[in-house]
């Protein structure tokens, strides 16, 4: 769909000569020669851009820009003015414009600006489509980079086989929840519960319990029944989250499980059946902890039998707008504060950046930096990023991956004796960025 501009000026030649360039650009045109007519025609053809001339009878232009945006915050006005002032630009953004400029500049860099405001528009349409297609802005899955179409369409076809077991790999805050809460809410289980598991965080003595529930006075301290994770996800989905961190035990007694599709109550005697579709996820290579004996192959084998793995943020840069986009769209309600997005600059500076936390560190770099901003888009100086001064001006440039060359990795392997997760944490990348690196060299 092309984007609709609306030209405001009372100068008829200059009118016509901006919408030729509107549309020259493919955009779709509303003509008005005062604020007033503006406002009178807004609420029939609602806009993305107003290009707007500044001094007009009636009200002018910021006046009328300021009004226009409190019935459609979204909208993106450029102020012109056949007599520019610092004065009257600098009025002009406080009341929300996104560009200023002096009609005498002329056409190419009319042309400039105009691009600029449409690329908003664009990546606010992608963001919002893709949002819409997952059903909401807390769980979509933002990105278009080939890897994560990849993503979804794995997604998409999984859903529909409501017992194939799931393994989604990913590093920390990369998105694997959503891909098992996306493939949940897919499948004809939907309406049956997800049941999800951090199998890190639950303290070994009760692991047990928390599986396969327990009767009353199966042992000391049950004084009543309680279920399992695997009686409570009967007919919808189990996720287990951080499955590379169960001992081995308990993975031999999931294995148990999965395999005869039964189970039983500690202490309890009656067979109950386990019908789960089970969606297991780690950040871990599971093919080391195999090779290291801290995984059992036989049920990496049984788990793994569709991978759906996740690229690091940092190697899909590509998505960086649209990431930015959504998460300015959520903190714009969250926070209730006028805010229209991330620099361009501000853009360029967090595409340097390695994101070992990936798109969590994202969300949570914005969200800081919306608190902090001063005027309504986020600055570079907002961002704080690690290794950048406030000037935005990169000390120790942040760590790429790619940039690493092998000898730096062979020394600070032989440093650490082997061991890849201090190798990594000494190169300042994560475990995963060194594994790539070293897969790369052998592949
Ligand atoms: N592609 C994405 N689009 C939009 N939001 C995302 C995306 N990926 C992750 N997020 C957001 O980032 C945060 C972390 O995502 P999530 O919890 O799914 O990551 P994770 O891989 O499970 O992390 P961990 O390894 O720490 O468990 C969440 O707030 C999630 O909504
Ligand atoms: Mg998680």
């Amino acid at each position: 769909m092309s984007a609709r501009v609306m030209v405001v000026d009372d100068d008829a030649g200059f009118s016509r000569a901006l919408e030729r360039i509107c549309r020259r650009e493919g955009c779709d045109v509303v003509l008005a020669s005062s604020g007033e007519a503006a406002l009178d025609l807004f609420g029939a053809n609602p806009c993305d851009i107003v290009m707007t001339d500044l001094r007009m009878p009636g009200i002018d232009g910021i006046e009328m820009l300021r009004r226009l945006r409190a019935l459609d915050p979204h909208l993106l006005g450029i102020v012109l003015t056949g007599q520019p002032t610092v004065e009257s630009a600098v009025d002009a953004m406080r009341s929300g414009a996104f560009d200023y400029l002096a009609k005498v500049a002329g056409v190419p860099e009319l042309e400039v600006k105009l691009r600029r405001a449409l690329g908003v528009v664009e990546v606010r349409r992608r963001a919002e489509a893709l949002v819409t297609r997952s059903g909401g802005a807390e769980r979509a899955l933002i990105g278009e980079h080939p890897a994560m179409r990849r993503v979804r369409e794995l997604i998409e076809q999984v859903a529909r086989t409501p017992q194939t077991p799931v393994l989604v790999l990913g590093e920390n805050g990369s998105g694997k929840e959503l891909v098992a809460h996306a493939v949940h809410t897919r499948s004809e289980r939907a309406e049956r519960p997800l049941v999800a598991v951090n199998c890190a965080a639950i303290p070994r003595e009760l692991l047990e319990s928390e599986f396969f529930g327990h009767e009353r006075g199966a042992f000391t301290g049950a004084e009543r029944q309680r279920l399992g994770v695997f009686e409570l996800s009967q007919e919808g989905t189990l996720f287990l989250d951080e499955i590379g961190d169960m001992p081995l035990e308990l993975q031999a007694k999931l294995l148990r499980v999965l395999e005869q599709r039964e189970y039983r109550r500690v202490g309890g005697s009656q067979v109950q059946r386990f019908d789960a579709r089970v969606i297991a996820a780690t950040n871990r290579d599971l093919e080391e902890e195999v090779n290291a004996g801290r995984f059992r192959r036989d049920l990496y084998y049984r788990i793994a039998v569709f991978p759906i793995a996740l690229p690091p943020l940092a190697e899909r840069t590509s998505d960086l707008p649209l990431l930015c986009e959504h998460f300015v769209m959520q903190l714009r309600r969250s926070l209730g504060r006028d805010l229209e997005g991330v620099s361009e600059e501000a853009l360029a500076a967090l595409a340097r950046y390695d994101f070992p936390g990936n798109v969590r560190e994202l969300r949570n770099l914005l969200e800081r930096a919306a608190i902090v901003a001063s005027g309504s888009w986020i600055r570079p100086e907002d961002l704080s990023l690690p290794g950048e001064t406030p000037s935005g001006k990169a000390v120790a440039p942040a760590r790429r991956a790619a940039e690493i060359d092998h000898a730096a990795i062979d020394a600070a392997l032989e440093a650490h004796a082997g061991n890849k997760a201090q190798a990594a944490a000494s190169l300042g990348i994560s475990r995963f960025a060194l594994l790539r690196r070293l897969r790369d060299r052998t592949g």
